[in-house]
């Protein structure tokens, strides 16, 4: 790996903690103004000085985001998909290497669909954007999708992580699930978890904590921290799980306090 390529890693997984806190606000791409992302320069703003990393669209860093903020950008560069049709596993790239360079982006991230109908468009996907990222030193993200016929259990989560590290993703993001331990020990590469849908705080807390004690480097949440009822103060308190090994119920007091102290 090139000096670019751990450069531009290491300002997401942070190496003194060896973990991150991206915050997911990439949701639009497929899901339109989705609950908590109707304004995202709103929704975002508040939540950058605790944010690692930020996954999101092009259309919502160019509009929404002040480029004169040292943000790590990851860059989702697949869609083509829209919630109003069934397939949303048929997914192209929809931004060149080019355009992601030029947007300073530290990472780029794309969905893969194992199982699903278009499994093969989706891994070939991954393949050829490792390829142009290796050129360029650009780190590559797979983002684990779950079809709608797939159990997101061990079984079927390690397998996708595996598939998207053997095609050389430099990092994955995948879901939390029981033995989660077993999907980190079999994946050689970095493994985050999304938050998936909107959880009641200690329980989102809980899930952090359990993925990071079984191996997960970090997060890469979204609904759970900006559908919050009080988003700075959950992603302070994951931020305290992930980066200061803060038990749930640590967590959980830093969340009710800075929840009140607002
Ligand atoms: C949406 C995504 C999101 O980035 C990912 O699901 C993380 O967000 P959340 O924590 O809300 O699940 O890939 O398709």
């Amino acid at each position: 790996m090139d000096w670019g390529m751990k450069n531009r890693l290491s300002r997401i997984i942070k190496p003194d903690t060896g973990r991150t806190v991206m915050l997911a606000v990439d949701h639009g791409y497929f899901l339109g103004p989705t609950s908590g992302l109707e304004n995202p320069r709103k929704t975002i703003a508040p939540l950058l000085p605790h944010t690692d990393a930020l996954m999101l669209t092009r259309g919502v860093l160019r509009t929404s985001v002040d480029p004169n903020n040292d943000i790590p950008v990851v860059l989702r560069v697949s869609g083509g998909t829209s919630i109003l049709k069934e397939n949303l596993d048929n997914e192209g790239i929809t931004v060149s290497m080019k355009d992601a360079i030029r947007l300073n982006v530290a990472a780029v991230a794309l969905s893969i669909f194992v199982g699903s109908d278009h499994e093969k468009e989706t891994l070939l996907n991954l393949a050829n954007l490792v390829n142009e990222g290796e050129e360029y030193g650009i780190p590559v993200l797979a983002v684990t999708a779950v079809g709608k016929k797939m159990a997101r259990d061990v079984r079927y989560l390690s397998l996708c992580c595996r598939i998207a590290a053997e095609l050389g993703a430099h990092f994955v993001k995948t879901y939390y699930c029981d033995e989660f331990e077993k999907v980190v020990e079999s994946c050689p590469i970095p493994v985050v978890i999304a938050g998936g849908k909107k959880l009641p705080e200690r329980e989102a807390l809980k899930l952090a904590f359990d993925a990071i004690q079984k191996g997960a480097v970090g997060v890469d949440m979204g609904r759970n921290i900006f559908q919050s009822d009080h988003p700075v103060a959950m992603i302070q308190a994951v931020r305290a799980v992930v980066h200061e090994n803060a038990s749930v119920d640590q967590a959980y007091d830093l969340f009710e306090s800075v929840k009140s102290s607002k």
